[in-house]
């Protein structure tokens, strides 16, 4: 079974559509999300350009902020402070990468963390990490999980979920939702020793390590369910820009019980989980 990302993310966004009209309807409302994006990276530009166009789609407000490839960060934490202050905005994000020049741990710690939307800051991974209520969860992790249970069910308990990657915007994060979700949870690397025999013994096998078509299918446990997070662009034979996830989609699927694709998988599942953050955020704090 090939999980439909893209269908899923257009059933969250039909549903978030309402919650938005809801929202204005009782309380006046509107759910703002304003991204800032520093420099002209290419693929940045693309992904902001799809969050603009998606928050506006389900009914919310969005605004962007371009600044400079040379802004300091002097500078960009001054707009962060307006934007932490203004009550019209529920939700920042701040794209990344960033400039060099500019630390982003100093960036995500200066976002006020209620509208933390990426669930970046410390406070909310904390949250996560405690279990506590009130995180705003990473998006990527949040539809991971989305799509594992709209093959497995909503019960995960019990399932062995191995993770390949550690980053604090995927790995880690999805481990803790995976472990509040009674799964026994394994998060392997790239200094994991026997990594094919760890990933061997997946119910749940996520992979997010950036490397294309890295995940092999005798790694894959016949019926296993597959989410693979990676995006990545390589050439094919002819020449022509290609994009692939870190598992060898052609081999593995034969042998899982279900798999995400690249493109249409996690990716739309990303955006969507923004929107749902966006109006918790606006919900909790409008
Ligand atoms: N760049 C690529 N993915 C993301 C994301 O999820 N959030 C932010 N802020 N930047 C990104």
């Amino acid at each position: 079974m090939i999980i439909d990302g893209k269908q899923a993310a257009a059933d969250l966004r039909k549903t978030l559509t309402l919650q938005v009209a809801q929202l204005k309807k009782d309380k006046g409302t509107v759910p703002g999300l304003t991204v800032v994006l520093v420099g002209e990276d290419p693929a940045s530009e693309v992904y902001v350009r799809n969050k603009i166009k998606q928050t506006r789609d389900v009914g919310m407000i969005s605004n962007e902020i371009k600044l400079p490839h040379d802004t300091s960060q002097i500078q960009l934490l001054a707009e962060l402070q307006q934007l932490n202050s203004d009550d019209a905005v529920h939700g920042i994000l701040v794209q990344l990468p960033l400039p060099n020049h500019i630390d982003e741990s100093v960036i995500i710690a200066a976002i006020a963390p209620h509208k933390d939307v990426d669930g970046f800051h410390a406070m909310n991974s904390g949250r996560l990490l405690n279990g506590e209520p009130g995180a705003l969860v990473p998006c990527t992790p949040q539809g991971c999980i989305i799509l594992a249970k709209q093959h497995l069910g909503e019960d995960l308990s019990g399932l062995h979920a191995v993770v390949i990657g550690r980053s604090n915007i995927v790995g880690k994060p999805v481990a803790l939702l995976l472990l509040q979700e009674n799964c026994t949870v394994t998060i392997a690397h790239s200094r994991t020793k026997n990594l094919a025999g760890i990933c061997q013994q997946a119910d749940i096998l996520i992979a997010a390590v950036g490397r294309a078509n890295f995940v092999q299918a005798s790694w894959v446990k016949p019926g296993a369910t597959v989410i693979d997070v990676g995006i990545n662009h390589i050439e094919n034979e002819s020449g022509k820009a290609k994009l692939v996830g870190d598992v060898d989609f052609a081999n593995v699927a034969p042998v899982c019980g279900a798999i995400t694709p690249v493109p249409g998988g996690v990716g739309p599942m990303t955006i969507a989980c923004l929107l749902k953050n966006t109006l918790i955020a606006a919900s909790t704090n409008g």
